[in-house]
């Protein structure tokens, strides 16, 4: 490498010890425990693949054969690890799971509310208003809930925004109530936008079940979305699919990014087909392994080191929802735990109002980071 090239990435890292990405760089010093990025990167095997492909100019617009190695891949990974099978006619790539939603709410008509259960993954209802659709909060403060949605359906004809597994608080929905929801779905001829990006990340004891795999008539209403950012942490890739079984709704995305647009690109086929192959999951599962001893670990520390904190551990991914309402702060607990403990988390209050209270602390960072930034909220309550 020249030396040009050399200070033109070092110039990239504020500091040469902490991994690339947004979640250190956002607060500079604190222990960065926000944005949903890993710090156990991503497989050796699929870095090797993206630096063959930049090699072999692999950087064309998206041809039809990476495509449909992607939609493959994708399908495959619903198929064997998810048991839902579909067709790869019923995929469409897309750069990123928002941009999915973004197209998904172009296909219904403006004046359908979208219903957001909250807490939320903070960036959905902004995408919403950008749109000038109605977005209707529904708080849900002690886990999915069917009837307070049931008594927000009153529009035929709305848009249920599901997020499942659940960002931020890691619910995963058992087939009772994923068939109930159909149900409800189908009574109030409502649509569902079902966000599984984190699909991929749960822990032993849950399983994932996508919603459209329920019945034919969930699948009809549903546009599901997912993308290996979480799992294999790839978000810069901007790689993702939609899966849309409806017919009627897939010929209007189509009518909708046409050129295509809003697809992907070579590099994100490649990386989706590397991240949803048996070696890609055969490294997702190693990592579910350490994730889930960094998740026993954050229990043990919070049970110890701060218990008046209400949590529940996650069933899946690597977020976790602390509620620190019984400390009775002066200020909302992410600004405590960045200035006092030098600690930075997502605010509750960016994922609903009614949930000031709670912090979203990322743990897929080493032991010691956990360590200390427990550490470091405790002596600070206690100063
Ligand atoms: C639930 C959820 N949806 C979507 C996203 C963003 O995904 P993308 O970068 O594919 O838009 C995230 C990222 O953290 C997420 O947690």
């Amino acid at each position: 490498m020249s030396n040009r090239t050399d200070e033109f990435f070092s110039r990239l890292r504020a500091d040469q010890a902490l991994p690339h990405g947004r979640k250190w760089a956002e607060q500079q010093g604190a222990i960065g425990a926000g944005i949903a990025e890993s710090d156990f990167g991503t497989a050796t095997f699929i870095k090797e693949r993206l630096a063959r492909a930049v090699q072999e100019d692999l950087l064309s617009y998206l041809p039809d054969n990476l495509a449909e190695l992607a939609s493959e891949a994708c399908s495959e990974l619903y198929r064997t690890r998810f048991g839902w099978t579909f067709p790869t006619s019923w995929v469409r790539a897309t750069p990123d799971v928002l941009s999915a939603l973004h197209i998904a709410l172009e296909i219904f008509p403006q004046h359908t509310p979208v219903i957001i259960p909250s807490p939320w993954y903070s960036p959905f209802p902004g995408v919403c208003e950008s749109m000038n659709r109605e977005v209707v909060s529904v708080p849900m403060p002690n886990g999915f809930d069917l009837e307070l949605l049931a008594d927000s359906l009153r529009v035929p004809g709305s848009i249920v925004l599901l997020c499942n597994p659940h960002n931020p608080t890691g619910e995963v929905l058992d087939r009772e109530t994923l068939t109930q929801l159909a149900e409800l779905a189908e009574r109030h001829d409502a649509y569902l936008f079902v966000d599984e990006i984190h699909a991929p990340l749960v822990y032993a004891g849950s399983t994932h079940i996508p919603f459209a795999s329920i019945s034919p008539e969930a699948a009809q209403r549903s546009i599901t979305a997912i993308s290996p950012s979480k799992g294999w942490n790839l978000p810069g890739l901007k790689a993702a699919h939609a899966i849309i079984p409806n017919d009627q709704l897939r010929g209007h995305w189509d009518r909708l990014d046409r050129h295509p647009v809003r697809s992907g690109s070579p590099l994100g086929a490649i990386g989706i087909a590397s991240a949803y192959s048996d070696e890609g999951l055969a490294w997702l599962d190693e990592l579910i392994l350490r994730f889930d001893s960094n998740r026993k670990l954050l229990t043990a520390q919070l049970n110890e080191s701060l218990p008046l904190a209400q949590y529940r551990e996650p069933q899946a991914t690597y977020l976790a929802w602390i509620n620190f309402a019984d400390y009775e702060l002066d200020v909302s607990p992410a600004e405590f735990l960045l200035q006092r403990a030098g600690v930075a988390t997502v605010p509750g209050g960016a994922c609903g109002t009614q949930f000031a209270h709670h912090i979203r602390f990322n743990f897929a960072t080493s032991p010691e980071n956990i360590e200390r930034a427990i550490a470091g909220a405790a002596a600070a309550l206690t100063r």
